[in-house]
């Protein structure tokens, strides 16, 4: 698979503020340029020569002409340490590094074990090269650079990895999807055409709620998918609007279910800071869940929110619905995919909701309230204005 994914040019300048990666440590690693750079063949021939002894990286080094194109990539990713500035031909070459270390499914690990590698070679060099007393600011910019190379190409390597997973869910959900709806409508024109009174009919009428049901997974997968992969794109969101967007998808549930909605609001704070379209799909499942599970005898669901303390710079936003709350085995399971408690459930849901809430740097738990029902407590950033002065 050959995987292009673009250079996240602002999260590696993060990484590197706070890294304390400064132009100076670059300047400062330049001046033994011409030290190092003596040492490149050398490097690269060592670097070959220490993960040809180990078998499962043998195997990809057997071949001489990708071993001799490998040292060749070594020895110019050597060169660019020391050019005395990291531009975008830098991090676009540490980042593919990841990418193709990925697409050729070497294991994280011997990564983690070459860059060990090369923080062992350079000190070797500046113990023996450098004047002593320039030995540490030298090894300290060192260490520096090699955690940055070792952050980016564990970034790529990460989301590479994370992105292949997700490609796989994506496309056994797309191939479920058509067969899925071949056989549902096809049973639908079955169970038409029999005595409604039949065993037969019955039969079919199960057939019918599988197949929905799988539906229903195929569609939440998916969700879960893209809420994975995609990075948030943070505002200042409106509470009530989301929670109204969430609602209008979920008309059909509250009339069927009867339910008694209340919403209360701190007027307060009527902003969180979060990706909108995230935190609508939240809602959408939260609610979702807590109308399903409301009691049948006292449909009742109520929304409300305030500020956890005068010092948090967090929103808690409450949903509490009446019914029999989650047995404890369920709360040690309740947010894992595929986990239902429902019989027709498909189990993405709070796992949907519990990613949405972590990916906007929130949180979300499940108290279970006998007697009375559940409550499900999100924790979402207050918009930028409202936390200012506050923690954090
Ligand atoms: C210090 C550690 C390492 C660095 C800095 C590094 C760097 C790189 C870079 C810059 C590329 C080229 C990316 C591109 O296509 O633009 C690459 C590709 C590759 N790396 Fe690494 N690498 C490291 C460790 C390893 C190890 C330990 C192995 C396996 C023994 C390995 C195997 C490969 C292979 C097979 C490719 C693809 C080369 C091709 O195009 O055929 N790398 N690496």
């Amino acid at each position: 698979m050959k995987l292009d994914m673009p250079v996240p040019l602002e999260r590696l300048l993060w990484f590197q503020e706070k890294l304390g990666l400064a132009e100076h440590d670059l300047k400062l690693f330049s001046i033994y340029r011409d030290i190092f750079l003596g040492e490149k063949e050398d490097f690269a021939n060592k670097l070959c020569r220490h993960f040809l002894e180990i078998p499962e990286t043998r195997v990809i080094l057997e071949n001489e002409r990708r071993r001799d194109h490998l040292k060749k990539v070594w020895t110019q990713w050597f060169e660019l340490l020391f050019q005395g500035r990291f531009d975008e031909a830098v991090y676009t070459c540490i980042w593919r590094s990841g990418l193709r270390h990925v697409e050729i499914n070497i294991d994280k690990r011997f990564i983690n074990l070459a860059y060990a590698f090369v923080r062992q070679y350079c000190q070797d060099i500046a113990r023996s090269e450098i004047p002593v007393e320039q030995q540490e600011s030298f090894l300290t910019a060192m260490d520096k650079i090699v955690d940055f190379c070792v952050l980016v190409e564990t970034h790529a390597y990460v989301s590479a990895t994370a992105r292949c997973d997700m490609e796989v869910v994506k496309g056994i959900s797309h191939q479920v999807r058509n067969p899925l709806t071949v056989i549902g409508g096809n049973i639908l024109r079955l169970q038409r055409d029999i005595n409604p009174e039949s065993p037969m009919h019955k039969t079919y009428e199960m057939i019918l709620l599988e197949n929905r049901r799988l539906e229903a997974m195929v569609r939440d997968a998916s969700v879960y998918s893209d809420m994975f992969q995609k990075e948030p794109v943070f505002s200042n969101v409106s509470l009530e609007g989301v929670i109204a967007d969430a609602l209008i998808s979920l008309r059909d549930n509250l009339d069927r279910k009867k339910i008694h909605l209340e919403i209360h609001l701190d007027p307060e704070h009527p902003m969180v800071q979060g990706d909108s379209k995230d935190l609508e799909t939240m809602f959408y499942y939260l609610l979702q869940n807590s109308i399903e599970a409301a009691d049948p005898g006292n449909p009742h669901v109520r929304i409300s929110s305030r500020a956890v303390d005068e010092e948090s710079p967090l929103l808690q936003i409450e949903i509490f619905n009446t019914g029999i709350p989650p047995s404890p085995q369920d709360m040690a399971d309740i947010f894992v995919p595929f986990y239902s408690s429902k019989p027709y459930g498909t189990g993405f849901g709070l796992s949907i909701a519990q990613l949405a809430a972590r990916k906007n740097l929130g949180d979300l738990s499940l108290e279970p309230m006998p007697g009375e029902g559940t409550t499900c407590i999100v924790q979402l950033p207050l918009a930028a204005h409202d936390r200012s002065g506050k923690g954090r």
